[in-house]
């Protein structure tokens, strides 16, 4: 007999093809895995793994580029506010040395410009979009009034400058800002619109983890890219084998033999990185949405796209001169060389700060995603319905606190999502009924769901209105439809 599923996967490359050419391009629903996950995975949601490609970076190159730490700005100090203005421009990245490529940069950067931000102190940011595309700007993780959330409809036309309100009402965690233009995220992002967006708080600050120079951000993200090593898109995401931190194929970074705090990021459109040292320890203290409530050994981190998570390495125990690579399922990542002694006054305590009680839930909601592909252009659905931003989808009272039954019907085809909340972060309950896996842990925006799996989360609506989408954090996905929106109502 024979396989349905197999048929079916034939039929989905099929259409993955038709799709490339198509007006958003890109294969876009073509899984992960090699093959298609049953449902239900238990415990760690992450069934599905990447595939283990063959690397397309000549051998030469490893390790030989240092990964840059991304430019961190300094605004210009008014009062009660701190002001930046960032234009959005092209320019040009060189993945490959001698090959520049052209690229879609904030302040000229593939890895934008970083901000740094401290809660109770707002930040308001102008972006001007020089591009010949449209743009729109999105901070991730951010808790903002809707007129500065970046709502795929509120675009920045080419020549055309949009101001957004940051108000840092939220305690420290690694955000990142991207584009969220209506149907053109995945491209922008994809061309580097994305850059970190760091908030700071004094009670974090107290606890003495290691800062400063100490602290650095990587982005971590695939990308395509053709034998003249310019970035190619549309593409098929399991062509996407050169992966990046920072920007650069797979780096060195020389570190002190002391300890550094690393905020890794998953940027790519759809991409699951399972992050391990190589037995050497990743202190976890943070997630999305800011500090775990204490620090977790993790001997691998899976990210999904979108998600963050902050660690803690320690280089002290290695001698001056090792070498430590991080490591993807798909091969290394970037290599750590130990280069130098340092002083080490800092600490990772055994408490870090406890997640706050969560109100009872007075409602509660499905969500499904899932690809309809019995027509001849695939359509990206939540809930049955591609977006529309004319349709509010679920109204949410001001002040509630609701569960989500985030479900991925993909079981078919064994597409994995990941799901996106904006405005709030949110609690996983449960998944498929069992407790979440570590990598669920803390207080969330983004997370992975494979095929079949649903995800309980709990969240509270605090103060802001307006209408704010949640969606497939596979850009790809969410362009072509998978987003949805609620209206948060008094
Ligand atoms: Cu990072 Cu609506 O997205
Ligand atoms: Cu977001
Ligand atoms: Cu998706």
């Amino acid at each position: 007999m024979p396989d349905r599923r197999l048929l079916n996967r034939r039929r989905l490359l099929t259409l993955g093809g038709i799709t490339a050419g198509g007006i958003l391009g890109g294969a876009v629903l073509l899984p992960k895995g090699q093959t298609p996950a049953p449902g239900g995975t238990g415990h760690n949601g992450h069934g599905v793994e990447p595939v283990a490609g063959t690397r397309s970076i000549r051998p030469e190159t490893q390790f030989s580029q240092r990964m840059p730490v991304p430019r961190q700005l300094t605004p210009t100090r008014a009062t009660g506010v701190d002001l930046y203005r960032i234009p959005i421009q092209p320019g040009q990245a060189e993945f490959r040395t001698g090959h520049p490529t052209a690229v879609r940069t904030y302040a000229g950067q593939f890895v934008g410009p970083t901000i740094r931000a401290k809660t109770g102190r707002p930040v308001r940011v102008t972006f001007t979009n020089e591009l010949d595309v449209a743009s729109n700007v999105h901070l991730h993780g951010g808790h903002v009034p809707q007129s500065s959330d970046g709502h795929p409809m509120d675009m920045i036309a080419p020549g055309q400058s949009r101001t957004y309100d940051y108000p840092n009402t939220q305690q420290g965690a690694t955000l990142w800002y991207h584009d969220h233009a209506h149907h053109l995220e995945a491209e922008n992002v994809y061309f580097g619109l994305h850059g970190f967006y760091i908030i700071e708080d004094d009670a974090e600050k107290n606890l003495g983890l290691p800062g400063g120079p100490y602290d650095v951000p990587i982005m971590l993200r695939d990308a395509e890219l053709d034998a003249n090593g310019a970035l190619v898109y549309p593409s098929h995401p399991p062509n996407r084998t050169t992966i990046l931190a920072n920007g650069v194929v797979t780096p060195n970074f020389p570190v002190a033999a002391r300890k550094y705090r690393f905020r890794l990021l998953n940027a790519a459109n759809e991409r699951t990185f399972s992050l391990s040292l190589g037995g050497a320890a990743l202190v976890q203290i943070g997630s999305d949405g800011g500090l775990l409530p204490a620090p977790v050994v993790r001997s691998e981190i899976v990210l999904g796209s979108a998600e963050r998570a902050d660690v803690v390495i320690d280089f002290s125990g290695h001698p001056i001169g090792s070498h430590l690579v991080l490591y993807d399922v798909s091969g290394p990542v970037l290599r750590f060389d130990v280069t130098r002694a340092a002083p080490d006054p800092s600490v990772v305590p055994a408490v870090l700060r406890p997640l706050p009680a969560l109100p009872p839930a007075t409602v509660e909601r499905d969500i499904a995603m899932k690809f309809d592909l019995s027509g001849a252009e695939p359509v990206a659905l939540v809930n049955g319905r591609p977006y529309d931003p004319n349709r509010v989808d679920f109204r949410v009272k001001r002040g509630t606190t609701e569960i989500w039954h985030v479900r991925n019907d993909d079981v078919e085809f064994g597409i994995p999502h990941t799901f996106h909340l904006h405005l709030e972060q949110f609690r996983v309950l449960d998944r498929n009924g069992a407790p979440p896996s570590l990598d669920d842990a803390g207080r969330k925006d983004t997370i992975f769901i494979a095929p079949g799996e649903t995800v309980r989360v709990q969240v509270t609506f605090t103060d802001h209105l307006g209408k704010y989408v949640y969606h497939c954090h596979y850009l790809e996905h969410s362009a072509l439809g998978m987003m949805a929106q609620m209206e948060v109502v008094a």
